[in-house]
């Protein structure tokens, strides 16, 4: 048996299979980069709870200048300070034509899940912070309409709890 033949074998083997398993993880990696943020339909119907009310702009404005300005720029145009780090780069809240194809429930969902280089808002945000952004984030477009919120009547979802005092009432 010639052992120093059979180990240099199976170094082959693992060396095959190695570059093979690049192969895939960046044919995978490069589809993922490319490909479209799918948002499940239900996510897309669901419609914001808060009605559009100068205190939730205001919590919005200042959950977004700690949390997203340094991407999406002060004024929502893509432009923060680290912008230019991200590919792909941060979406332009300011772009009407972009803002008008996508529902308050795609935002939300979206703004909660993150996809890479954008970190998911699900832990960091409460669900109430997160609806308020939405608002504010439609702010951006000056064209685009009011959204579509139902009369504030009393059946909103229980709010979820605020950690720490940050939220001004
Ligand atoms: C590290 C940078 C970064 C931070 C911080 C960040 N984002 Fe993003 N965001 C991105 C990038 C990059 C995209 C585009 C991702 C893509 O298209 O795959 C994006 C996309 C989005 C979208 C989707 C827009 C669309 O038209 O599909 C929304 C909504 C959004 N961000 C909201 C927010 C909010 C709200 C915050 C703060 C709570 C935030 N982002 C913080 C980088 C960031």
């Amino acid at each position: 048996m010639d052992s120093h033949r059979q180990e240099n074998l199976l170094l082959r083997k693992f060396l095959l299979a190695g570059i093979f398993v690049a192969i895939v993880i960046s044919i995978v990696l490069a589809a993922l980069h490319n490909s479209a943020w799918n948002v499940p339909e239900e996510a897309k119907q669901r419609k914001n709870p808060l009605p559009r009310s100068a205190a939730a702009l205001q919590a919005a404005a200042a959950a977004y200048r700690d949390k997203c300005a340094q991407c999406h720029g002060a004024a929502g145009q893509g432009d923060g300070s680290e912008a230019r780090l991200h590919d792909p780069p941060p979406a332009s809240f300011a772009d009407a034509v972009r803002m008008n194809a996508v529902s308050d429930g795609e935002l939300f969902y979206k703004i909660t899940t993150g996809r890479r280089p954008m970190p998911s808002f699900r832990t960091r945000l409460t669900e109430e912070q997160r609806w308020q952004l939405v608002l504010l984030i439609r702010s951006f477009a000056p064209q685009s309409p009011a959204p579509e919120t139902p009369p504030a009547t009393g059946k909103q979802p229980a709010p979820e709890s605020h950690p720490g005092a940050t939220s001004p009432r």
